[in-house]
């Protein structure tokens, strides 16, 4: 069987995007075939697509990207348990898989949820990326617990915006940084305190802290430190740890790396009972103009929430 695929020959820039048929190899075992319905930008398709991985993890060209995918299983592999074709899911897609820039695409179970009827497709496009690392930061890495306070960077980014929720959720006290024009909504998220990272500085207001989830990096990656008790903790999504700087303040830093147990189900659910929510800024079409359009929109402008492409 054969797909309409949105494929790139090479690294670049976003015009590097065209359509191409290609053969669908057969699923592994715990593989799930998906009609896609739809997708998300995220920051680290764009740094794919730009080759700054390359040296990690070449991609065989012409490759299909897209990591969020949210579409209708039509196949299933011959280990798939608790899966059935017709089922609408929703899943993260590896580097090197078979991408959701696709009519079909490819998504191991292990990096899926199913989509719960009440959650519009828009939405369920773009939780992957934003909700899996925003849990794995804060609970798997992070330990935090309720009651304790929680300083999230990049509040109205995909992944901060969902971090303050699970966060608030869980009876932590938040603060984020993020800009003034975006404060108010990211306080109906449950940020207890915005602080606006280009008039104030973050490590001149807090101090204390139990935990920090770092998705922006370079200073207020360096500074985070400066904020955090004896013994706190740091986890960031963009830097290594800073031995010297975590040994000086005695604080425990971390890279959000690794696997750890898929919290895709969990989020699903609270999103369909109404405890989570996801802004969806800007929706294009699935298209090879649909995803070069929004891959530039995101980067030119300061989107809060998600920019999501639809079939
Ligand atoms: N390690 C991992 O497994 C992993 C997983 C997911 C994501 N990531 C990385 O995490 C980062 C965030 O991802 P995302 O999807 O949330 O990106 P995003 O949606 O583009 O959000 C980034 C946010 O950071 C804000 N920001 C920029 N400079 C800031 C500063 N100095 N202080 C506070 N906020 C600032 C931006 O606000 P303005 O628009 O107002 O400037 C924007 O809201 C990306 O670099 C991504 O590649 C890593």
């Amino acid at each position: 069987m054969q797909t309409n695929a949105i494929v790139i020959d090479g690294y670049g820039d976003s015009s590097k995007f065209r359509d191409q048929m290609i053969d669908i190899p057969e699923l592994k075992p715990k593989q799930l075939l998906i009609k896609v319905a739809g997708s998300s930008v995220t920051p680290f398709d764009i740094a794919v697509r730009e080759g700054v991985f390359k040296n990690d993890f070449a991609l065989d060209m012409p490759a299909i990207t897209g990591t969020d995918v949210v579409g209708k299983v039509v196949d299933i592999g011959s280990a798939i348990e608790g899966y059935n074709i017709g089922d609408t899911v929703c899943g993260m897609i590896g580097v090197k898989g078979f991408g959701a820039y696709s009519d079909y695409a490819i998504l191991g179970q292990s990096k899926a949820a199913k989509v719960a009827d009440n959650i519009p497709v828009e939405v369920a496009a773009a939780l992957p990326m934003t909700s899996i690392p925003a849990y794995n930061a804060l609970f798997d890495l992070g330990q935090l617990k309720s009651g304790e306070k929680v300083l999230i960077h990049g509040g109205a980014g995909g992944v901060g915006s969902m971090a303050i929720q699970l966060a608030n959720n869980i009876g932590a006290t938040v603060y984020t940084t993020a800009s003034d024009l975006n404060a108010k909504a990211l306080k109906q998220l449950g940020a207890s305190r915005v602080i606006d990272y280009h008039t104030e500085k973050f490590e001149e207001e807090l101090s204390d802290l139990d935990l920090v989830i770092d998705t922006v990096g370079h200073y207020t990656y360096k500074n985070s430190f400066e904020v955090l008790k004896k013994n706190g903790r740091l986890v960031s999504l963009v830097e290594e740890p800073d031995d010297r700087l975590a040994a000086k303040y005695q604080v425990d830093a971390m890279y959000l790396s690794g696997k750890f147990d898929n919290p895709l189900s969990k989020v699903v659910k609270l999103v369909s009972d109404g405890k989570v929510k996801l802004n969806v800024q800007q929706t294009y079409p699935l298209t090879v103009v649909g995803v070069k359009d929004a891959q530039d929109y995101y980067e030119d402008n300061h989107v809060f929430g998600k920019v999501v492409l639809l079939k």
